[in-house]
């Protein structure tokens, strides 16, 4: 089993928190005051989505005054400096990106960018029959798609649309255009998947993918939903492990969700535990809003804007910039005391 990167003790005296801007890094790895490195980057596109996932949009996406999302050239722009401080994975999320026409042209100019060898989407899969051919063209590594239920009663009480056969088809598309990596991710939801989950291991008998079982996690918005609906995944870990389930050692960069696999599945299952005591200490991922700015935890405060230093070329300023907001990334977030932070619902941010 991989060994989560240890916390390393804070700077507390006055005097050294005070000279921590002049020890700020300028360019090279991006790395926090507690050790952790930023491989990953996930960028939302959109922050406007069509459908109405009961925990995140319930009365769907509000028309918002926020300003235009990021432009493919400011997307470059942010890209290229990233890589450049080692990134070397993006996501591309939302809301949901393949609302966006010049998605495929988003895809090609990551992949082009130099030193990003993995670009990943996450999708809810509405477009996905109709367009992955055009994604997979454009240079698409991964692939991540929600689906909460494979009851196609519960996926439509839960999403508000009747498209689970459709998305599951277009899964099958995925593969066959080649595209090797597919997750599929699922909310653990007391009142509306949890029937149906027997269903989700007997497809995982013979469907060569992994299915992330996603903790519940409260926002802004979803307060009485959580408290009626969270599922502890301390309980299905226990459960996957008394079932012959076995946890499996995790890559060097790999994230915070933990991996099983069982020799008589296909499919391997991953579960994310947003809760769980160790959860932050292997974070190895910044985000970036549709609006351009960083986020340093999904449960953070507001992001930090960067918009102003993608209007032009000047790489430094915005490394640098970059390099000094991560100084402020916290040990963990505070969701067990109920902080939830400023992000109303995921659509905002990405998940
Ligand atoms: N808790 C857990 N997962 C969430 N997602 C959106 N909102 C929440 C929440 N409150 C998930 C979506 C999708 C991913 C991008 O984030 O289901 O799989
Ligand atoms: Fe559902 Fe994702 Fe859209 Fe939220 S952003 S409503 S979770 S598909």
């Amino acid at each position: 089993m991989q060994s989560r990167i240890p916390l390393r003790a804070l700077p507390t005296t006055a005097g050294q928190q005070d000279a921590q801007p002049l020890m700020t890094p300028v360019s090279g790895p991006l790395e926090d005051r507690f050790g952790r490195r930023f491989s990953y980057l996930r960028l939302s596109v959109t922050d406007v989505c069509n459908f109405r996932c009961n925990y995140c949009l319930p009365d769907g996406y509000q028309c918002s005054t926020t300003p235009e999302p990021l432009t493919l050239t400011e997307i470059g722009r942010i890209a290229r400096a990233f890589a450049a401080m080692g990134t070397r994975k993006i996501r591309i999320t939302g809301g949901e990106p393949s609302l966006r026409k010049d998605l495929p042209q988003i895809i090609r100019v990551l992949k082009q960018t130099p030193g990003i060898d993995t670009v990943a989407l996450t999708t809810n899969g509405y477009r996905l029959t109709h367009q992955i051919g055009d994604w997979a063209d454009a240079g698409l590594d991964q692939l991540n798609v929600s689906i909460d239920s494979l009851d196609p009663q519960q996926f439509r009480a839960i999403t508000g649309h009747d498209k689970l056969q459709e998305i599951l088809t277009g899964i099958q598309l995925a593969r066959n255009a080649g595209i090797q990596h597919i997750k599929v991710n699922a909310v653990l939801l007391q009142d509306w998947n949890m029937s149906a989950f027997p269903q989700f291991l007997a497809w995982l008998k013979h469907e060569d993918v992994t299915l992330r079982f996603i903790e519940l996690m409260q926002t802004g918005d979803n307060q009485d939903f959580f408290a009626a609906n969270h599922v502890s995944g301390a309980l299905v870990r226990e459960q996957l492990l008394r079932s012959g389930w076995q946890l499996q050692a995790r890559g060097r960069h790999a994230g915070p969700a933990e991996e099983f696999a069982h020799p008589g599945y296909r499919g391997r299952i991953g579960l994310i535990m947003p809760y769980s005591k160790d959860f932050c200490s292997s974070c190895n991922r910044l985000r970036i809003s549709a609006q351009g700015k960083l986020h340093l935890c999904l449960f953070g405060d507001e992001g930090f804007e960067l918009r102003p230093l993608l209007q032009d070329d000047d790489q430094t300023l915005l490394q640098q910039r970059i390099h000094e907001l991560l100084q402020d990334k916290k040990a963990t977030h505070f969701l067990q005391q109920g902080e939830t932070g400023a992000v109303r619902h995921f659509a905002m941010i990405g998940g």
